[in-house]
């Protein structure tokens, strides 16, 4: 399975009404990527970003984005609303003796959160997953990212470390919890 720029995967009705498209990212999508990235960071969300991003910076990231994407080696769906990017996830398989691992990612826009879209997301990386392969996927997330964890415990993921207080986050120490599901 290879994935193709701006591939519609398919379109839905959210639990607030709204039609969702899932597809793949393009090149079209970098002021998106800019806003929706900046808007992550400003608002404190607990993901790894630690400033705001250039455009400049954002296109270096968009590009290498793509060509993951594109030479096999990544599998990435965003999820649009009205014409706008409001998610994101992307799956990395690992390599060598553990290439059958996908290490995920997810991210939805403040606005966009507790209508499903993350947990549809999720479903769809795992079943795109599947076809490339990937039988096993892990995943890293702040100990008090309490809505992450839900919703991965509610896919199936279960905890399987914690690195103690791997993260000050806005000068609070917290720890990497470390999930994983089988997806066969
Ligand atoms: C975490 C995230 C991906 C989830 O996506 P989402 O679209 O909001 O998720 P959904 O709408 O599918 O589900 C949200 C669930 O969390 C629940 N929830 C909301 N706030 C919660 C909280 N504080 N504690 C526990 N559960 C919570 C909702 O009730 C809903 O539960 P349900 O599916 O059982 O009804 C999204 O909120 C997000 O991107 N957050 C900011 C960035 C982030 O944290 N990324 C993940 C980094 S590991």
């Amino acid at each position: 399975m290879i994935m193709k720029a701006y591939k519609i995967i398919r379109k839905y009705i959210a639990k607030d009404g709204r039609e969702v498209t899932f597809r793949t990212p393009s090149w079209d999508d970098l002021d998106d990527f800019l806003e929706f990235i900046n808007a992550l960071f400003l608002e404190g969300a607990m993901i790894s970003a630690t400033s705001l991003k250039t455009r400049q910076q954002e296109a270096e990231w968009l590009g290498r984005h793509l060509a993951l994407i594109e030479n096999n080696m990544r599998i990435a769906v965003v999820a649009e609303v009205e014409g706008k990017v409001v998610g994101q996830v992307e799956v990395n398989p690992k390599s060598g003796h553990s290439k059958h691992v996908g290490i995920l990612g997810i991210s939805i826009k403040n606005g966009f959160r507790d209508i499903g879209i993350g947990t549809e997301l999720m479903k769809e990386a795992e079943g795109l997953a599947r076809e490339y392969g990937l039988t096993h996927m892990t995943l890293e997330v702040y100990s008090m990212n309490e809505r992450a964890r839900h919703v991965y415990e509610k896919l199936g993921y279960t905890l399987v470390g914690i690195e103690p207080d791997s993260i000050i986050f806005n000068g609070k120490s917290m720890d990497t919890v470390i999930m994983y599901k089988k997806i066969e």
